[in-house]
């Protein structure tokens, strides 16, 4: 079977998230393309396994967030995507024929999947702007050398990654001086000046206001259709306003998956997860 015949075979036990546009005939739709496709993904520590036959697929563009109890294995699942965690066994393709399993950590990177962790890793004595012209001259498809001209077109992406981000105003301040948000948002705006076409993120929102919480689901609505995002998060509210399909994680594979009201009314997601 070639790789795209495998890509259309929907995984066993997926319902086919048939609310939200899929057909319901247990094929993907290919419509939009598939932009990270996992099959039956563990991952064993000394004998427990953290990730248990779990199936995902994110179409191009499209805004997921994945939910679940603590210790359900999001983190894993996401080490697994960038290539820190090697799977026992399963399949996980970036597209239709990048087999992420073979790759290196900065090979998955450079091919255009881009992971923000919770705690930011900005540099401190750097101003904003600066901070987002090395982030983009570490990208390697652009090999520069620290010391070179940013080009024009550069200079507008940089410009325009600053609005985005809402730091426009603060491109000249050190980034040490920025609110634990503003920091947050400076390292999303690291990752987008690599312009990757998925971008994992996990626990995004956790210690901002509520105001920059509201502010970051905004942005992140705004990146989807270019981008691909997969959102790891406790905070309903935070997800709610995302608006995209919602997956929940539960002892490694996935218990639920569908619109946020439908998970939310699933007893099974209520007991283990809800309704703690
Ligand atoms: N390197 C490791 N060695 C041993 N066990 C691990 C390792 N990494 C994760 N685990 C275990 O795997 C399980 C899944 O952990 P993971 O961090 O993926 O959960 P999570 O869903 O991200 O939880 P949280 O919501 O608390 O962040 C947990 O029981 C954890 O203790
Ligand atoms: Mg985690």
């Amino acid at each position: 079977m070639s790789a795209t015949a495998e890509l259309i075979h929907r995984p066993e036990g997926s319902d086919g998230g048939s609310q939200l546009g899929h057909p319901a005939t247990g094929e993907l739709d290919l419509s939009h393309g598939v932009a990270l496709y996992l099959e039956n993904i563990t991952v064993s520590f000394d004998g427990f396994r953290a990730l248990n036959k779990l199936n995902l697929a994110i179409d191009d563009g499209e805004l997921r967030c994945i939910i679940g109890p603590n210790g359900a294995g999001k983190t894993t699942m996401m080490d697994v995507i960038t290539g820190k965690t090697r799977p026992d066994r399963g399949k996980a393709f970036f597209g239709q024929t990048i087999d992420l399993t073979r790759l290196t950590e900065a090979e998955i990177a450079h091919a255009g999947i881009g992971r923000k962790f919770q705690k930011p890793t900005i540099f401190e004595q750097h101003t904003v702007f600066e901070n987002l012209e090395l982030a983009m001259k570490a990208d390697k498809r652009v090999w520069k050398t620290l010391f070179a001209w940013l080009s024009g077109d550069e200079r507008d992406r940089i410009a325009d990654t600053l609005r985005q981000i809402r730091l426009d105003r603060e491109a000249d301040r050190p980034a040490g001086l920025l609110s634990h948000g503003q920091k947050q948002w400076l390292e999303i705006g690291m990752l987008l000046v690599q312009e990757p076409k998925l971008l994992l993120l996990d626990e995004p929102v956790a210690g901002m206001t509520d105001d920059e919480t509201m502010r970051t689901a905004e942005l992140f609505v705004s990146l989807a259709g270019k981008h691909s995002l997969v959102v790891v998060e406790h905070d309903m509210a935070f997800v709610e306003k995302l608006g995209g399909k919602v997956t929940v994680l539960h002892e490694g594979s996935v218990l639920a998956e569908g619109s946020l009201a439908s998970v939310q009314n699933d007893q099974r997601v209520i007991e283990v997860y809800l309704g703690r």
